[in-house]
């Protein structure tokens, strides 16, 4: 398989991550080509077969090439957020999961199903949140501030969740920050700083924040949105709230993928400019075939790997690699066992506390009150 490796810098926040100081650090992404419609017809094929012969179902995240995302769905598995990924694969029967996205997905499903197998077409995808947040440093971060409760976003490590008590994706963090607000929680946050300072904005909760950020979203730029707002006067703008708060600030509706999709369905406008990860489109257009789907602009004209609206590491998926994991077995996601007990319970608190909101119950009884965790 041909591939092009994209080098990536992300920023990592210095040791007083309470500071707004952030280091440029760099990485990688190793992005196949794409094979040709003949090749990914037999491809499709053979996976098919694949997930029918080893007992295993795919869950696609909407970031993820289009093929992926049609292929889970088209199988029985599931092509959603972080969120709905994690109680899917935790639910379903198969034994053995392969999980299309990045690899705190692949993680977070192995915490919740260790007795299953957990695949991944590229253990090497990884996520500028993730890698700006490591666990030691953000360990001491925590033991500095031990009156605040620790919530930290799904997209960070297993070690670095073992040290929070509430984990919460981009669609039920508001909830969550405001449960733990009513019960009188102060709380440090990590490690998106934009999504940390929207839900403070919107809850007023006292929030300490580590200071990452996600190297797609923080690209979206102001300005450049609301000139093409000007061009597109009836246009409704959808925001991913890891985007900067001036770009949050133009937005319509603010919603993680799952709530971008929902706005896009029930708002009444033809035309939707869209600040989140362009692997969204795929979804947005198929499901609303009379709409048009704008890309919110990014510093697209310097043309860094940063500024084309796509994640490298969710590129870095394939159907090759998904086919050739399921033949081999390789690309096992492994997890420390001696930390999936504590990974685990943030995990299943935000689960429980989404279950409840989800079927009406008093999702809020699900919090202590401050002292009593
Ligand atoms: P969601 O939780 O909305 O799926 O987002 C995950 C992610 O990585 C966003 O960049
Ligand atoms: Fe991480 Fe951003 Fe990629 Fe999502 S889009 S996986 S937050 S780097």
């Amino acid at each position: 398989m041909n591939m092009t490796v994209k080098e990536v810098d992300y920023e990592q926040p210095l040791a007083d991550a309470s500071g707004s100081v952030c280091a440029t650090k760099h990485a990688w992404a190793r992005v196949p080509e794409e094979p040709s419609r003949a090749e990914r017809a037999v491809l499709k094929d053979k996976i098919r077969r694949l997930l029918r012969e080893k007992n295993a179902v795919m869950v696609s995240h909407y970031y993820v090439h289009p093929d992926l995302q049609d292929l889970a769905e088209g199988t029985g598995g599931l092509v959603s957020d972080s969120l709905e990924m994690a109680r899917f694969g935790r639910d379903h029967s198969a034994q053995t999961l392969v999980v299309s996205g990045v690899r705190f997905m692949g993680e977070t499903a192995k915490i919740l199903s260790p007795e299953k197998r957990v695949l991944m077409p590229d253990l090497e995808a990884t996520c500028s949140l993730d890698l700006g947040c490591p666990a030691d440093e953000f360990s001491a971060f925590c033991d500095a501030h031990p009156d605040r409760t620790v919530v930290v976003y799904a997209n960070t490590s297993a070690a670095v969740k073992a040290r929070s008590d509430w984990l919460v994706t981009s669609s039920c963090a508001l909830d969550i920050v405001k449960a733990l607000k009513n019960k009188g929680h102060k709380i440090l946050w990590a490690p998106d700083r934009h999504l940390g300072s929207y839900i403070q904005r919107e809850t007023g909760a006292d929030m300490l924040m580590w200071n990452g950020s996600c190297i797609v979203h923080n690209e979206f730029k102001a300005l450049e949105l609301q000139s093409l707002m000007q061009q597109h006067p009836g246009a409704k703008v959808l925001v991913h709230p890891e985007s900067p708060a001036e770009v949050v600030a133009l937005a319509d509706a603010v919603g993680s993928t799952s709530g971008i999709l929902k706005a896009a369905h029930e708002m009444d406008a033809d035309v939707f400019i869209v600040a989140t990860d362009n692997g969204m489109m795929h979804k947005l257009r198929t499901l609303n075939p009379g709409k048009l789907f704008l890309e919110a602009p990014t510093s697209g004209n310097s043309a860094t790997c940063k500024s084309c609206a796509h994640c490298p590491w969710m590129a870095m998926n394939s159907l090759a690699d998904v086919a050739r994991v399921l033949e081999t077995g390789a690309n096992e996601v492994q997890v420390d066992p001696a930390i999936i007990p504590r990974a685990r319970l943030p995990i299943d608190r935000m689960l429980a506390f989404t279950s409840a909101l989800k079927g009406g119950h008093d999702a809020g009884s699900l919090v202590p009150n401050i002292g009593a965790a």
